[in-house]
């Protein structure tokens, strides 16, 4: 009797942990809460075959205690950082997509030797999304939080870059720090070139203040 007792207990517990740790899983990849809605209030999934037709509002669920999310003037349109000119690095070329969504082509890439990992065995294009059909993952599935429980794999460890991109080591690639790299190094060198930009570079033009 005794016994029995103490298995359902055991099965009880365990069931329990498991709660906890499917839980916290679900978190890491920004979806439960979601980390970014667009201008209707869609979340952005873990993945997914459509582009973000609407801006949307990224950090929603920040854990950082002085910095919160997105400035609602700060919706990221990424319509317009893909077809605009003035979006881009140097007011003429189109931002390949691969340029942010790093993992979605074939590996090594000419230039770049610290990137290794790929999910795509063909260039993501439009045209490419359109015929494969393949889901784009979010930034969010491998760069977890500073306060998140960490895997073998992620979020990633870091890179070195070669000498000739002028860059120090990454560090730890933490949301903040892959999203930070990815948006603000382009934002500076299009201010350098066009002062009269409105590329947002410091932390209060970005974040809302707590
Ligand atoms: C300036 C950086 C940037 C460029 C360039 C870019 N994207 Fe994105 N894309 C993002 C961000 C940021 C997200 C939101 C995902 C996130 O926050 O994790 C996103 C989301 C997506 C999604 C939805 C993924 C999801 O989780 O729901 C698809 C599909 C997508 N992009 C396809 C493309 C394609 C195709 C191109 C080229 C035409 C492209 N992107 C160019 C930054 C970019
Ligand atoms: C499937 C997992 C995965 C996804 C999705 C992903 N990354 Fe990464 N990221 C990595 C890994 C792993 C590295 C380390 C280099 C490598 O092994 O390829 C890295 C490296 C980086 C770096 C440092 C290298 C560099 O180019 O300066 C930045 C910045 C970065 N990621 C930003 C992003 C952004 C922004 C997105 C979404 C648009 C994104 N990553 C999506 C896994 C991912
Ligand atoms: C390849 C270059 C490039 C990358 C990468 C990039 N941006 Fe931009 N972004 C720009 C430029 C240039 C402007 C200024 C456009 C203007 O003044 O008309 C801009 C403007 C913005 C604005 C102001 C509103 C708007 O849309 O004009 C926001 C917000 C923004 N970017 C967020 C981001 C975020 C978040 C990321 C990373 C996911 C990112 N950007 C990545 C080039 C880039
Ligand atoms: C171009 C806009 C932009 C600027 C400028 C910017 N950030 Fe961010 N920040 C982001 C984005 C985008 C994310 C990650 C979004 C996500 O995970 O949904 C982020 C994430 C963070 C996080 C992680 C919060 C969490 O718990 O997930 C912190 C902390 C942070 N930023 C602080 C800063 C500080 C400090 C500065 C100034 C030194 C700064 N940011 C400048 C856009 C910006």
């Amino acid at each position: 009797m005794k016994l029995r007792i103490l298995t359902i207990l055991a099965v009880v517990v365990s069931g329990v942990g498991m709660t906890v740790v499917y839980q916290a899983a679900a978190s890491l990849d920004g979806t439960k809460p979601p980390h970014a809605v667009d201008t209707a209030g869609k979340a952005i999934p873990e993945s997914s075959a459509s582009q973000p037709d609407k801006p949307f509002i990224l950090s929603k669920d920040s854990a950082d205690p002085k910095w919160g999310e997105m400035k609602p003037e700060m919706a990221f349109d990424h319509s317009k950082h893909n077809t605009d000119a003035k979006h881009t690095i140097d007011g003429k070329t189109p931002t390949a997509c691969v340029y942010c969504h790093h993992t979605e082509q074939p590996m090594p890439v000419a230039g770049q030797p610290y990137l290794k990992k790929s999910e795509r065995t063909e260039v993501l294009t439009t045209d490419q999304l359109d015929k494969s059909k393949q889901p784009v993952n979010s930034c969010r599935k491998c760069h977890f939080q500073e306060a998140s429980e960490e895997t073998a794999e992620f979020p990633p460890k870091g890179v070195t870059y070669p000498k000739e991109v002028g860059k120090s080591p990454s560090g730890k690639l933490t949301n903040d720090n892959a999203y930070h790299t990815k948006c603000i190094d382009c934002h500076n060198a299009a201010m350098k070139r066009d002062p009269t930009l409105k590329a947002p570079q410091a932390c209060a033009d970005c974040h809302v203040k707590k």
